[in-house]
């Protein structure tokens, strides 16, 4: 017994010191890699910070983002709709997918990713995103480190019109989509996390870059907390499919009726509430609802863990959340029972977004 648990140890050793010392040195003279496979990831990170993202959590980096989710859940396991996944049909097919509603202004990510297809040819339509993803959420202070598998292999057929969850859409049709794609609802409540770092153009077409909460350059939870506050008037014109009332006047952030219900029903409030204030809950959760949403339709066991080539995120700013200036507790529509974390506001006279020159919604980076 003692002498076979000996010779596991010795193997053990021998897989351990492989590892330390096999790591192949990457063609950039930089870099080594756990595998060969993954040095291109390395090149690939470094070009999309100095010539996309510019290693800002800004527009791109959201827009990116978003695309990662609206690549992946192209997938259904009943076969309602035909789509492969987290395969890059969204690029390789794009005048078919960018057209789907539900993808209006997806075009922009898929017009600045499509090029690096070109420059690294070694790297698939899937991967790109994906990974493209990771490096643009880590520009975010209190992004989690998202795992990254290499290998995906091209999408060979479009994802049906369908898929992407709307924001008019009712809880139950999201939650079954989502389902449908093998998220359960906390998974969901996980993955709308990103919203804290989104702004929308196209929701209210009279008005451009529009938060979703007071603070879209940084991966806190306010997203969670600004959401359940009562919404009292649109930032813009009114009645806009798809758009709730927002907390924060006429001056404020945008809210999506999605974003609003998932709030507030009774399957998916303690989720969301669990999130307020809960800076790390919120990375581990969002760290592995993104790991499984990047593999969506693909088999795991043929891709390779290149995750050591996403850049270490920015860390948390380590404030904790705050009701914006002018609300308090009195705002909260708490639709779940369990106790609310005890907050303070912000000081001074009640927060408004800032708004640019050029009358776009902005807060450090007017155009
Ligand atoms: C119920 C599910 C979801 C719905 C209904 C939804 C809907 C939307 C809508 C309508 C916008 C605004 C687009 C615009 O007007 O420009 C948006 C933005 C965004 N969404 Fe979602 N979304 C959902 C889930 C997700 C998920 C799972 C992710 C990522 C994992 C995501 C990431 C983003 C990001 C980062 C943006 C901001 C894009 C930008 O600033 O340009 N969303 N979403």
């Amino acid at each position: 017994m003692v002498s076979k648990l000996a010779t596991g140890l010795v193997a053990f050793a021998a897989v351990a010191s492989a590892g330390t010392f096999k790591r192949a040195a990457c063609p950039d003279g930089v870099h080594t890699a756990r595998n060969p496979a993954c040095c291109v990831f390395y090149s690939l990170a470094a070009d999309l910070q100095a010539n996309l993202f510019d290693k800002q959590c800004g527009e791109d980096a959201h827009e990116v983002l978003r695309l990662t989710f609206h690549d992946a859940i192209g997938f259904s396991k009943s076969g309602k709709f035909k789509g492969k996944g987290a395969d890059g049909s969204m690029i390789i097919f794009d005048e078919i997918e960018t057209a789907f509603g539900a993808n209006n202004g997806i075009d922009d990510s898929v017009d600045s990713l499509k090029p690096y297809l070109t420059k690294f040819p070694n790297v698939t339509a899937g991967d790109l995103i994906q990974f493209a993803g990771a490096v643009g959420v880590g520009n975010c202070p209190g992004a989690p480190r998202l795992q990254f598998l290499a290998g995906r292999p091209n999408a060979t057929i479009p994802a049906d019109d369908g898929t992407v969850p709307e924001p008019q859409d009712s809880v139950d049709k999201i939650l079954a989509r989502m389902a449908d794609a093998g998220f359960s609802p906390d998974e969901l409540i996980a993955l709308l996390a990103s919203h804290t770092v989104a702004r929308s153009d196209h929701v209210d077409p009279t008005i451009q870059h529009v938060p979703f909460d007071t603070t879209p350059f940084t991966f806190d939870t306010q997203i969670f907390l600004e959401v359940l506050l009562k919404g009292v008037d649109f930032p813009g014109s009114p009645n806009n499919t798809g758009e709730a009332l927002s907390p924060l006047g006429a001056e404020g952030e945008m809210r999506l009726q999605s974003d609003f219900a998932l709030a507030r029903d009774r399957r998916t409030a303690c989720a969301w509430q669990s999130m307020v204030d809960n800076q790390f809950l919120m990375m581990a959760n969002f760290k592995l609802a993104m790991a499984k949403l990047a593999v969506v339709g693909q088999n795991v066991f043929k891709l390779i863990d290149c995750s050591e080539a996403v850049p270490v995120p920015q860390p948390p700013n380590g404030k904790r959340a705050t009701f914006p200036a002018g609300k308090t507790r009195a705002d909260l529509q708490q639709a779940c029972p369990l106790p609310f974390p005890v907050l303070s506001a912000d000081a001074g006279s009640p927060t408004k977004i800032p708004v640019c020159p050029n009358g776009s919604f902005n807060i450090n980076d007017c155009p």
